[in-house]
């Protein structure tokens, strides 16, 4: 797999840096759609570029905002002015400037409020509190919408563009119980719910109940899956994965991830792959599949058409 494509918007729990490990263990020779009930940031789908897929997540902004590059109400070209301009106020303001996007946002719910916030608030994370407004605070962190930084947040928004409208894809505000009512033995399904007992918020909240749900769902999903949890780590372990998944297979792979910035706060992890089948190309090194190709090849040629 080529270098991974970051999304505009992060999240926590993001997978950028699993995404080469769960291509390995796709299968591929589904014919149906690529399922996500769990999308977050988008940053696995959109590297693995199926033809079909189905995008959901119960937090509607993240669907708003991956809907309005879809349908090409937002693209580079208005995400570079937006930030150029709200990026300048911000340098001048400061904090007081971000805490008024907030507001702002709290009211209108833009997607480009959205994409500003989740780029310079606390460690770009997504946070509602009870009453579904944004909270998280904000990060100072000095020159913060540099003019490269402007270019990169466009290419990953150009990007996400180019292959939703060169592919049939659907991104759906629903709750993962509607998403995998209707799924056929022709699809894939990628699921990667919250960790239970993690931090709970509006739109995002998981706990041992819906842990068993997804378990009795997944258990007869007359499709192929891979759910993503966690293993491991210093001090626990995953009891459910015991409890639950162990008639699975399970892979795993060791990830660090940091609390807040200092490097020493860098934590190891080991994830959990759970799937009902036995991944074959999990040792290989992975092949890009012609639907990859074309996609890849439609975004050389735009990215080269720009440079001219
Ligand atoms: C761990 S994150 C997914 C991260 C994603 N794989 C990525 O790499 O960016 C879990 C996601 O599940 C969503 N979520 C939480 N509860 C949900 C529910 N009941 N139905 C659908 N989505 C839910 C959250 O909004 C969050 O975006």
């Amino acid at each position: 797999m080529k270098k991974v494509m970051i999304p505009p918007i992060k999240c926590q729990g993001i997978k950028s840096k699993l995404v080469p490990f769960i291509n390995r263990i796709v299968d591929w020779s589904f014919k149906g759609r690529w399922i996500e009930p769990f999308m977050g940031s988008g940053v696995v789908g959109f590297n693995i570029m199926p033809g079909n897929a189905i995008f959901a997540d119960s937090n509607p902004h993240l669907i708003n905002f991956y809907n309005a590059i879809a349908k090409g109400k937002i693209d580079g070209l208005k995400v570079r002015s937006f930030l150029e301009q709200n990026g300048e106020i911000l340098s001048k303001f400061g904090k007081d400037y971000y805490y008024e996007v907030r507001e702002r946002f709290n009211k209108t719910h833009d997607p480009l409020d959205f994409l500003f916030l989740n780029r310079c608030c606390f460690n770009g994370m997504i946070r509602f509190n009870r009453r579904g407004g944004f909270n998280v605070p904000f990060g100072p962190k000095p020159q913060r919408f540099s003019k490269a930084y402007i270019t990169k947040i466009v290419n990953q928004v150009d990007y996400v563009q180019i292959i939703s409208r060169h592919s049939n894809w659907s991104f759906i505000c629903q709750d993962y119980k509607d998403t995998l009512k209707d799924i056929t033995d022709d699809d894939f399904l990628y699921c990667d719910p919250p960790y239970v007992g993690r931090h709970v918020d509006h739109y995002d909240s998981w706990d041992e109940e819906n842990e068993k749900y997804l378990f009795e769902i997944l258990s007869k999903s007359p499709c192929r899956f891979i759910l993503s949890t966690w293993h491991s780590n210093q001090y626990r372990k995953n009891v459910f994965l015991e409890a639950l998944w162990s008639e699975f297979h399970v892979s795993t792979k060791e990830h660090f991830y940091h609390i807040g910035a200092k490097e020493e706060n860098r934590k190891p992890i080991l994830e959990a792959f759970v799937s009902n089948f036995t991944p074959k190309h999990l040792h290989e090194e992975p092949v890009e599949r012609a639907e990859q190709l074309s996609l890849l090849e439609k975004l050389s040629d735009y990215y080269s058409e720009l440079q001219n």
